[in-house]
């Protein structure tokens, strides 16, 4: 496959209980990401897991002559689990940047980042593009981020270098808001108006759906990155594939991999 490149780990340490942050070298040619795409990585000559694991763009630095991508990853199975325990110089295949990436729309003047979990990764790097290369167009940025409690919430301190308010909320209240983040959310969104406002989100299925409820009889604007089980990651295999909204009665599908990750909220089929 021609964007299949190897990459050599700098760093994979543990910043959090099961959570970890990647370094990975790669070959100048290496296209630059854009907010929102993501890569499949494999670890080079191992036979199990066999099939590589979509993970997003955290952030992505680009040097003479080499690039160095970042991932921030949770532990969930046997393929995390692998490259949990990965050692620095070890060669992984990565197969990108893929996916169609966030729509960044110039005449928004407030940004609002939702994001619960390992939703963080994207939406970093995105309020990451937005601080370099587009400042000048909006006003002000907010990020809400959840999560259960102050262990899981996650990248709290690298929003803290960029140019936006964060709020942090936990279902527990242990740090922040206590409350969903969509509730927190909720309660603020009469502060900013639809026509001048653009909502990006990431996160679990059972958060951008509540999302979907609340927006649903507004006016807001609104994407969301979706997060399925991937197989081939390139649009080959249909494994991906999430119900969107069909002008006729027929069901219809888009795959996450190749038309998304990232989707108007609306267009999706929340189940
Ligand atoms: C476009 C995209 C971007 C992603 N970005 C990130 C990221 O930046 N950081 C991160 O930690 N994870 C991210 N994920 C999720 C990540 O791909 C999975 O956590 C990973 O593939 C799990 O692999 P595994 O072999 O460890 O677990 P598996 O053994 O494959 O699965 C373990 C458990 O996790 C669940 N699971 C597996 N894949 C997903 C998924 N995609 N979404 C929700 N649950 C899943 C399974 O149902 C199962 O319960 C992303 C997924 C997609 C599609
Ligand atoms: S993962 Fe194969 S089509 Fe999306």
């Amino acid at each position: 496959m021609k964007n299949v490149y190897i990459g050599e780990i700098l760093k994979n340490e543990e910043i959090a209980q099961d959570c970890f942050l990647m370094r990975v070298a790669l070959h100048v040619s290496f296209p630059d990401p854009a907010a929102g795409q993501f890569v499949m990585v494999r670890v080079s000559g191992i036979a199990e897991p066999l099939l590589a694991r979509p993970f997003s763009v955290y952030s992505f630095e680009r040097q003479n002559n080499s690039c160095a991508l970042d991932i921030l990853y949770r532990v969930l199975g046997r393929g995390t689990q692998v490259m949990a325990g990965l050692l620095n110089g070890t060669q992984v295949e990565i197969l990108g940047p893929l996916g169609q990436g966030f729509e960044i729309k110039q005449n928004k003047k407030n940004i609002i980042l939702v994001g619960g979990g390992m939703g963080v990764a994207p939406l970093t790097y995105l309020a990451l593009h937005l601080n370099n290369y587009m400042c000048s167009s909006f006003s002000t940025m907010y990020f809400y981020l959840g999560a259960q409690n102050d262990e899981a919430l996650i990248g709290v301190d690298e929003l803290k270098k960029l140019s936006c308010t964060a709020i942090t909320c936990t279902d527990d209240g242990s740090r922040g808001e206590k409350g969903l983040v969509t509730q927190i959310l909720l309660k603020d969104l009469k502060k900013f108006s639809p026509e001048e406002t653009m909502i990006y989100a990431c996160g679990p299925k059972p958060m951008l759906k509540a999302l979907a409820k609340i927006l649903r009889k507004t006016k807001y604007s609104c994407q969301v990155s979706l997060e399925e089980k991937m197989a081939c990651g390139v649009g080959a295999c249909l494994g991906c594939a999430v119900p969107v909204k069909s002008r006729n009665s027929k069901p219809a599908y888009k795959r996450v991999c190749a038309d998304g990750p990232v989707f108007d909220i609306n267009e999706i089929v929340w189940k």
